[in-house]
């Protein structure tokens, strides 16, 4: 009878690191996940929200079109409210504009000020845009408002992140 090759020792020695091993990493795994996974996730590019505003009753009047999302920063998620204002062109295309002054920042009204009739008014230090966004010359604002990419879905409309206004030539 030949000699067994694995001495008790030995194989009680191996199933430990085994078990040991296959124990410590689903200790493990999910830990390192848990820390690296959120930084790791690319934000999906092209992503769009749903707003409550039915596209068919856009007329070429803006309106302010709120809508809230849930974002997440690392592990941390929260809801986020933005508004647009949004309203069809002369094309019967569906533009959405930010409210964000690109001055210091501040919200733009549609039509708030007596004085300049059909134009975004900023409160803060007069800044004015034309419908399209455009920045008034002589006011503080020194680029266009940004727009929200739009697409309709469901008959509702949806924007997306926005970026630098396209309606300006
Ligand atoms: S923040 Fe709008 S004009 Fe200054």
């Amino acid at each position: 009878m030949s000699k067994d090759p694995v001495t008790r020792r030995q194989f009680l020695s191996y199933t430990l690191t085994g078990v040991g091993g296959f124990m410590a990493a689903g200790i493990l795994m999910p830990m390192l996940r848990f820390a690296v996974d959120p930084a790791l996730k690319v934000e999906a590019s092209g992503q769009f929200h749903a707003t409550q505003q039915e596209a068919s009753k856009l007329t070429n009047d803006p309106v302010r079109v709120n809508f809230t999302y849930e974002e997440a920063d690392g592990w941390y998620k929260s809801n986020v409210t933005q508004t647009a204002w949004v309203y069809k062109d002369d094309k019967g295309e569906i533009v959405a504009l930010s409210p964000t002054c690109k001055h210091l920042g501040c919200t733009v009204g549609w039509n708030d000020n007596k004085s300049f009739p059909n134009q975004f008014y900023c409160p803060c230090h007069g800044g004015r845009y034309q419908k399209n966004g455009k920045n008034i010359p002589g006011t503080p604002p020194p680029k266009p408002l940004d727009a929200y990419p739009t697409k309709i879905k469901d008959g509702f409309v949806y924007l997306g992140k926005p970026i630098p206004n396209p309606y300006v030539k």
